[in-house]
């Protein structure tokens, strides 16, 4: 047993709880459960962006349809086939696909095509997770049985409240909860997420954050810092003083804190240790690892479109590989989640 009670008024207390001594107890029972349960080893998912072009509009987000200043584009078939079959070569287990969301019969074909000339090119060895939106129970069964096996889809804030607040009309909380079941359904490692130090956020939604996670018995975790990109919508709130959000240094805090405290409560998940740590501090990732993070996605998108997947200021000056200090890497492995293998 360690100190760290998980229940939901003790989560509050805990991510409220700023004291140095806490906070670094925390990371390292955090660090200890992981090493414990899934060793020490890291794994690596090549991140390739393949289009910022969505039709969604969510408030925070700086490729969102109605931000006219993000410079649109769409890498071709060959170009990312080609960078997946780089990344194998260089000893990567697995990538991760990623794009803005859109429903058109060309970009799901083309996005089955993808997948099945990956598994080509790599002799089924790559494994291939996918983060391409809400979409339908029958495209999530295609792109599974084309040989995608992991997919990402955050819930962002799993208070309907908030996620009303952070997102237009339109976009549906309970859709997305939805997806998340099609996911399993459909026979994937399901992943999720959250983004953390959002205006209006409190401990207690962070709380909830957490135990939705243990509820839904999700696979894989991404989240990572809420952070501003000038051009939206939520920024002008900001802003305007109508509300604030934490300063860098807590957000940096409270996101490595999620870390840990998921990892208490679910020792044999994936965790990644996201880009967006890397934003508000060089070691983010590192310190994510430590604080019991197990995944680490370094950008492997062609370097002509890399700048211009700006989902939030500051990612387009991130260097492609991170500090990783002395972090022991599992290469050439999948790196599955221990928890998806027990349950099925
Ligand atoms: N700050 C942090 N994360 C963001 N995302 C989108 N916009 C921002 C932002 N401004 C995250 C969302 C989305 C993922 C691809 O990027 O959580 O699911
Ligand atoms: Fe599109 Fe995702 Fe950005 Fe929302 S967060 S606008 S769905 S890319």
């Amino acid at each position: 047993m360690n100190n760290f009670p998980t229940d939901k008024e003790s989560l509050v207390k805990s991510l409220e709880n700023r004291d140095k001594q806490f906070v670094s107890e925390l990371f390292a029972a955090a660090n200890v459960i992981k090493e414990k349960t899934i060793g020490k080893k890291v794994y690596l998912r090549g991140l390739l962006e393949i289009s910022n072009i969505c039709e969604k509009n969510c408030f925070y987000c700086g490729i969102r349809r109605g931000n006219p200043l993000a410079n649109r584009y769409e890498i071709s078939e060959d170009a990312i086939v080609e960078s997946a079959g780089n990344a194998y070569e260089k000893g990567y287990g697995s990538i991760c696909i990623q794009a803005g969301e859109r429903h058109d019969e060309a970009f799901i074909s083309k996005v089955t095509r993808i997948i099945r000339r990956i598994k080509e090119v790599s002799e089924g060895q790559l494994g291939i997770t996918l983060s391409l939106g809400e979409q339908s129970l029958s495209v999530y069964k295609k792109w599974f049985e084309a040989g995608a096996h992991r997919y990402l889809l955050r819930i962002e804030a799993s208070n309907p409240a908030l996620y009303g607040k952070l997102h237009p009309a339109d976009h549906s909380h309970a859709e997305r909860v939805k997806c998340l079941g099609y996911l399993r359904e459909a026979g994937y490692q399901v992943g999720t997420g959250v983004m953390i130090g959002l205006p209006w956020q409190t401990a207690g939604d962070l709380a909830d954050d957490l135990l939705f996670m243990r509820d839904f018995d999700i696979d894989m975790v991404g989240m990572g810092p809420y952070l501003p990109h000038e051009d939206t919508p939520l920024t002008k709130i900001c802003s305007s003083g109508e509300v604030s959000i934490p300063s860098r240094e807590e957000r940096l805090e409270l996101s490595l804190k999620m870390v840990a405290l998921l990892r208490i409560m679910m020792p044999d998940i994936n965790i990644a240790a996201t880009t967006a740590l890397e934003v508000l501090d060089p070691k983010g990732r590192e310190k994510a690892i430590l604080a019991g993070a197990n995944i680490v996605m370094p950008n492997i998108t062609p370097t002509a479109a890399r700048g211009d997947y700006n989902l939030y200021d500051g990612k387009k000056n991130l260097t492609e590989s991170p500090a990783l200090g002395e972090i022991e890497i599992g290469y050439n492995q999948w790196g599955d989640s221990l928890r998806f293998k027990s349950r099925v």
